[in-house]
Formats: C-alpha cells, structure tokens, sequence
C-alpha cells in the first residue's frame, strides 16, 4: 500500500480535532484534496463542516461503513476512531470492504483475542492493520493516517514533513515516533514515510512488515526503526536482515535498557513492553541486531549521529539527491485561538453596560444577583440596576413595583388580553400567544405611558396652564395620552389609580401629579370617562419620582422621556396577567374561537356608491 496525495481516507465516528488535523496536513502539503472523504457517523445522515486550509468544506456523514465505501470508492484507508468496544466490529467490517486496504485502529485496549482475529482476517484479505492503540502514520508531504501523528502543525513543519524525504520510520509509540521525525529532520533530508504500530502485543502490523514495505519503496533510501522490550519483533528482524530480506541500511534501537536496573520484571508504558525473558530484554534484542549486521548504537543518544553519519554517506553516494527546500503555506489560525494569542483584533458587534459576570455569578449593572435579592425590593431593585443602572431608594423601587402589580392584568376583555387568549384557543403555544397580546399594546392600549410622559413634562416644563395644554391638543387633535377610558370613569373610578395617588402623595412631591390631575379636571367637563387613566397616572408620577432622585440629572431625565422607559414596565407588568390568561384557557382546554357573525355589520359598497 503506497500513500500518495491522492489517497484519501474514510473517518469512522465523528471526531472533529483528529478530523481537521488531517485536513490541515494534507493544507500543508498543498494537496489539491481533502484527504478525508466521508465520515461514518452510525445512525446518521448528513454532513460535516471542516476546514481545508481557509476555506470551508462540506464532508459527508453515512450511517454504516458500507454505504460510505459504495459512495466513496476511491477512499482506500479507514481511520477508525471507535472506541474499545466498538473497534473490533468496524473493523471487521471494513476488512470485508474491496474498496477499503488500510486500517488504523486508535482504540486503546482492544481485547487481544479480538485482534489477533483481525491480525489473522487482515492477512486473508491482503490488506495492512495499523494498531490498535496507534496514533497512526505519516507520508510525508502526502497523507497523515489519523490525526495525531507528527504532532501539532508547528512540529509537522518543524518535522518538515509536509514534504517527502528519504528516511522510512516505524516505531511502536507515537509518542517516540514524533520525537524521531524532529531527530531525523535535524540530521538528514527527512521523512518519507513514519508509522506507529502501536504497544499492544498483538500489532495489526509489526515493524518488519513496515520495513518489508519500506524495502518496496524506490524513495526509501534509509531505514529508521525504534524497538521496546517484550515481545519477538525485533528478534524477527536480526532473522529478516540475515536472511537477506532486508538489504537497505537501517538503523535500530531498543529502548527500555533501563529496565535491567530493576530487580523485578518492569511493565512500561504499552502492554507489550515487558521483558518476560532474558531475550526480550532491550540489551539482549540490541546485541542480536548488532550481531545480524544491523547498525545499533550505544546509546538512543548516539542514534542522531549515527544517523547523520549514515545519511552524509547516503548523500556523498548520490543514493540520496538533497532537494531544494520549500516552505508550506502558512495555515490559517482558527479564529478563536487567532483572537486569544492577539495575532488578530476584531471590533466588537455589541456593547453592554449593564450586565457582567463576576467571579461567575451574574451581576446587574456590577452588583452581584445574590446582592439584588437580599434588597428588600428585589424586583424593583433589579430593574433599578438593569434599566437605569441604578440603585434606586426605596420609594422609587416601591413604585416600579406597585406599577408592575397593579398594571398585571385587567381582565380578559381588554384587547391585550383578548388577542392573546384567542391565538391560545387557536392552539398557539404560550409564548406566540404572549406576542399576540403584547403586539396589542399601542398608543391606545396600554403604550400611552411613555407620550403621557412626554406630553405632561413638556406642557409643565413650557408654563403651559393645564387648559392651554388641553386646548393645543384639541387643535391639533390628537387624544391626550393618559386620559380616558372605555369603562372606568368619575363614577366608576380607576382603584389602580387611585392607589398609585395615595402612595406617591404619601413619599415625595408631585407636581407632575398635580398638573395632570389639573387636565383631567378640564377633561373630565367633556365626559365622564375622560379620566387621568392607569397610562397617565403611572407617567406623572414617575416624572415626579425621576425629580425627586437626586440620582438623575435634569439632562438624564429628559434622555430617559425622550427614550421611553414606561411602556417596557407596562409590557413586562401586563405580560405577568397575560400569560396568566394563556394558562388559564389551555387548562380549560378552550376550543377555536370564531367571532359571531351577528355582531359584525356587513357595509354594502353600495351604501357608497351615489
Ligand atoms: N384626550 C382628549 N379627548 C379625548 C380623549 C383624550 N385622551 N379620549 C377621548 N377623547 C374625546 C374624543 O376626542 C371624542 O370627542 P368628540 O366626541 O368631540 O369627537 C370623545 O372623547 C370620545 O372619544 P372616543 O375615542 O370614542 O372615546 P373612548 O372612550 O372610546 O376613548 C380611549 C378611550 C381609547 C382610551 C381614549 O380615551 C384614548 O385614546 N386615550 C388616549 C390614549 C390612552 O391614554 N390610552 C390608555 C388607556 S388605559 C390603558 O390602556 C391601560
Ligand atoms: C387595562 O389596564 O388593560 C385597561 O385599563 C385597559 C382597558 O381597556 O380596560
């Protein structure tokens, strides 16, 4: 199985990192495409978003290894991300996939039963086992089998293995097989190809079948291989190099010589590194490849120079041509890791003021929400802090409360109200319902608070006597917000506003009060139910409320009218009663409301037509 860079891979389980690791590789090998070309995602149907170099690239995701071999012929490698318990099944399927000759096999702890079955399925079927528990391989500037071979991209670059060199690795850890790409690129022209068979006792494939591989590969010009204790592999390749199998120069070394100093059998890291017998140890399988004419050092420190001087050698020969050397594209940084290092700057899409976390706990306008609570009117507090950005004295969070109380609900009949409890009975959920009767409130339902304002401070503010101001607004015929009602009037008089009066009189003063109290007088010469209404009430106080708080400046004050705060405290009150309304007609399960026809006047265009 040659890699080239037009080898592509299937991926099984979707594994974002690994998966665009691969994709950055094949970036810096400037591959014309992706090297991965479906996912297999069990159960799923549909498709991933990763990125090939900047661009975005859409890769497909098919429920079984089947159905991603029939769509993606051409990919011949599976990278098999499944965990131990589900490695051996995929596996074993793809082993039966034509199209499919090469697995990697991440997993970590596959049962050895399990894989000496694979082991034994994947020589049936010719095909090359990488692992389990492998970190997988590289062909330089070509293809990266997983992604965590050659480490992060700064060591692939460091590595220089974005393009081929002469060198063929094959190491049982990953771990040491990344650190002898950095070796091997100090000290010769490279790597061509690096594999990792993993530490488990029965390996998919062991070293020599790599070097076997690798003495099939024209570019493959030294041989490079990083033993362990345990095991027979490295004895099989002193039998290899005798027999004459091997022919290339390689140079070998076994690590785990430490393990001598132990009094008891030491078990490193993989599950086959350890030296049951005196010919499994490190010293031993070094002297026997010594001794089969294979070029071992004294020491892994002595490898690099060894391999400088074997490569130097190879190079004065002209067995191996030092190419000119290129550098990769950059690869672009994702934005989020871009962004934390400061290496890019973006302005902001949004700006807030009034709300933050500290020390992990929501604050309003800084004030930690414990705090909030503990003021002895929270709700009015908290909106003091996120609408003003203010601690607001207890009369005006005792107002902003009452308001929100009084102004709940007012029945299902008011238009607000109806709208909502009719999209209910049309069997919209709860929040559409609140729209529908939030959508209701207008200049005359329930949003006259804020014009109220307006109106009332600029009529005072300007010296216009209270009948002046009445006067001006019926020339110009607009209704005074705040005044009117449909049912509540000087004899059926408006309870809401008849509380709010008597606590506002009772904590600060009210000239804003006084002087709509003033209109409504004058109004009320005209009709009975044009009264100072809830909308009014609320507005004039709050004037009052704003100029008795030292807290707001005159400036301020009139940012906060200009803006309009009171319609928002009308919507957050009345939202309280409508859903109330939305509860209510689901509980009862109200059918679909149709208004009667008998009640709607049906006007002929023929009345009109003269
Ligand atoms: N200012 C001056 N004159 C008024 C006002 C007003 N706010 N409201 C009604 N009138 C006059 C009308 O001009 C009309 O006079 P006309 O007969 O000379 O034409 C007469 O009173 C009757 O007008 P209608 O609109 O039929 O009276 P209605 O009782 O239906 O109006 C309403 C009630 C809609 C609330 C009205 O008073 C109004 O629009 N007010 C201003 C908006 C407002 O404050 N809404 C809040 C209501 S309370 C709440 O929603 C919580
Ligand atoms: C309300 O608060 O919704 C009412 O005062 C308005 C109305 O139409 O009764």
């Amino acid at each position: 199985m040659k890699f080239t860079k037009n080898t592509q891979a299937l991926f099984y389980n979707l594994k974002p990192h690994p998966l665009q690791q691969m994709l950055d590789f094949d970036y810096l090998c400037e591959r014309a495409t992706p090297s991965v070309a479906g996912i297999i995602h069990p159960g799923k149907s549909s498709f991933h978003k990763a990125f090939f170099g900047a661009r975005e690239i859409i890769i497909p995701i098919y429920p079984t290894i089947q159905e991603a071999a029939r769509k993606q012929p051409q990919a011949e490698v599976l990278i098999n991300f499944a965990s131990f318990r589900s490695a051996y099944q995929a596996t074993k399927e793809a082993l039966f996939e034509p199209t499919i000759n090469t697995i990697v096999i991440v997993a970590e702890g596959v049962p050895e039963r399990q894989s000496r079955e694979l082991i034994a399925l994947a020589k049936q079927q010719q095909k090359l086992l990488l692992g389990p528990a492998t970190v997988g391989g590289i062909a330089a500037g070509a293809f990266r089998l997983g992604g965590y071979a050659g480490g992060m991209p700064e060591n692939l670059i460091r590595a220089k293995l974005y393009r081929p060199g002469s060198i063929g690795l094959v190491s049982k850890s990953g771990g040491m097989m990344n650190e002898l790409f950095n070796i091997i690129a100090r000290v010769t022209d490279g790597i061509k190809e690096g594999m990792a068979i993993g530490g488990d006792l029965f390996p998919g494939s062991t070293l020599l079948d790599h070097l076997l591989r690798f003495e099939q590969d024209p570019e493959i010009k030294l041989m490079v291989c990083l033993g362990e204790l345990g095991g027979k592999q490295e004895n099989n390749i002193a039998e290899a190099k005798k027999a004459g199998r091997i022919t290339k120069p390689l140079v070998m070394w076994v690590s785990g010589i430490c393990a001598d100093i132990f009094p008891w059998e030491a078990q490193f890291g993989h599950a086959g590194a350890k030296a049951g017998k005196e010919e499994e140890s490190a010293a031993a399988k070094n002297q026997a490849l010594r001794e089969a004419g294979i070029m071992v050092p004294e020491s892994f420190e002595e490898l690099e120079p060894l391999l400088h001087q074997q490569h130097q050698q190879l190079v004065a020969a002209g067995r191996i041509v030092p190419r000119e050397e290129l550098s990769p594209p950059a690869l672009p940084k994702n934005y989020e890791e871009a962004l934390r290092e400061g290496s890019i700057r973006k302005a902001t899409s949004f700006i807030t003021t009034i709300s933050s976390e500290e020390k992990g706990e929501q604050a309003y306008a800084g004030v930690p929400i414990t705090r909030v609570l503990a003021e002895e009117h929270p709700l009015g507090s908290a909106i003091g802090l996120l609408w003003f950005k203010k601690k607001l004295p207890a009369y005006f969070t005792t107002f902003l409360e009452k308001c929100i109380v009084l102004t709940a609900d007012h029945g299902p009949a008011v238009s607000g109200a109806h709208n909502a409890i009719v999209a209910a009975r049309a069997g919209k959920d709860v929040i559409s319902s609140l729209c529908s009767g939030l959508l209701t409130i207008s200049p005359r339902f329930g949003g006259a608070l804020d014009d109220a304002c307006r109106y009332f401070k600029e009529a005072k503010e300007t010296g216009k006597t209270p009948s002046q101001f009445v006067e001006e607004m019926k020339q110009k015929g607009i209704p005074i917000p705040g005044i009117g009602h449909r049912v509540k009037s000087k004899r059926n008089p408006d309870k809401r506003v008849t509380l709010l009066k008597e606590f506002a009189v009772q904590h600060f003063p009210t000239p804003y009060l006084s002087y709509a109290l003033e209109v409504e007088k004058i109004t009320l010469q005209k009709a009975e139910n044009l009264i100072l209404n809830v909308d009014g009430c609320i507005a004039a106080i709050f004037l009052d409320a704003l100029a008795s708080c030292p807290a707001f400046g005159k400036e301020e004050i009139g940012q906060i009218i200009e803006i309009g705060y009171l319609n928002g405290l009308f919507a957050v009150a009345r939202s309280i009663g409508l859903v109330g309304h939305i509860l209510d007609q689901k509980r009862l399960k109200q059918e679909l409301y149709r208004h009667p026809s008998e009640d709607i006047f049906y006007l002929k265009d023929s009345l009109f037509e003269k």
